[in-house]
């Protein structure tokens, strides 16, 4: 009988040059050549910020996802937190890495003290973030295509981020 290991997939706020390097592939492979929203990178202003934190989704050695995430006021840390960026990479899809990453950024902005988290969210995704407790609030244009705009509570009483889960 065969029988399937469930992998395990760990988040973290990427902490040197290599596990940087390695989100911004991911992004690139994402968004820039299968999705083909940016042309040539994804980079934006908000990379350069000190207080942006760019998150990786380890399964074993490989960085399969990512999400980015930090306040929309930079002098305001208690305020609003964007998360964007959240992607896995195709050939790891559906198998339990894209929600950990979400609840990860939620967990760690409200850790940091943000009282609510917002993000530009492809409509195909919208369903996905609901059921990860995410409120739709208006349909927009963000990036040149059609996008819903969600948010969340961050609870004041959360622990520190759960930094991995068993994907399925
Ligand atoms: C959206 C994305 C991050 C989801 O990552 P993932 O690793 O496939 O997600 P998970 O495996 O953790 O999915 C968790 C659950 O949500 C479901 N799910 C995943 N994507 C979904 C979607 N678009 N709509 C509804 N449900 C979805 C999964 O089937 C799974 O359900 P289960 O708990 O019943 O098994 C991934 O599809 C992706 O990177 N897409 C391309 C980039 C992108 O669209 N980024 C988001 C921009 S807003």
């Amino acid at each position: 009988m065969t029988r399937s290991v469930a992998r395990t997939v760990v988040c973290a706020v990427a902490a040197d040059e290599a596990e940087r390097a390695a989100h911004h592939r991911v992004r690139r492979a994402v968004f820039v050549d299968e999705q083909g929203i940016f042309a040539g990178d994804d980079l934006d202003s908000h990379d350069a910020r000190d207080d942006v934190l760019h998150v990786v989704a380890r399964v074993g050695e490989d960085v399969v996802g990512t999400v980015r995430l930090f306040p929309l006021d930079p002098a305001d840390p208690a305020g609003t937190w964007q998360g964007d960026r959240l992607a896995v990479l195709a050939a790891a899809r559906t198998a339990g890495a894209g929600a950990p990453l979400v609840r990860f950024a939620v967990a760690t902005a409200a850790v940091r003290g943000g009282r609510r988290m917002v993000a530009h969210v492809q409509p195909a995704n919208r369903r996905f973030f609901e059921h990860l407790g995410w409120t739709a609030r208006e349909t927009e244009d963000y990036a040149g295509r059609p996008h819903v705009f969600m948010t969340i509570a961050l609870a004041r009483d959360h622990q520190a981020p759960v930094l991995d889960e068993p994907g399925t």
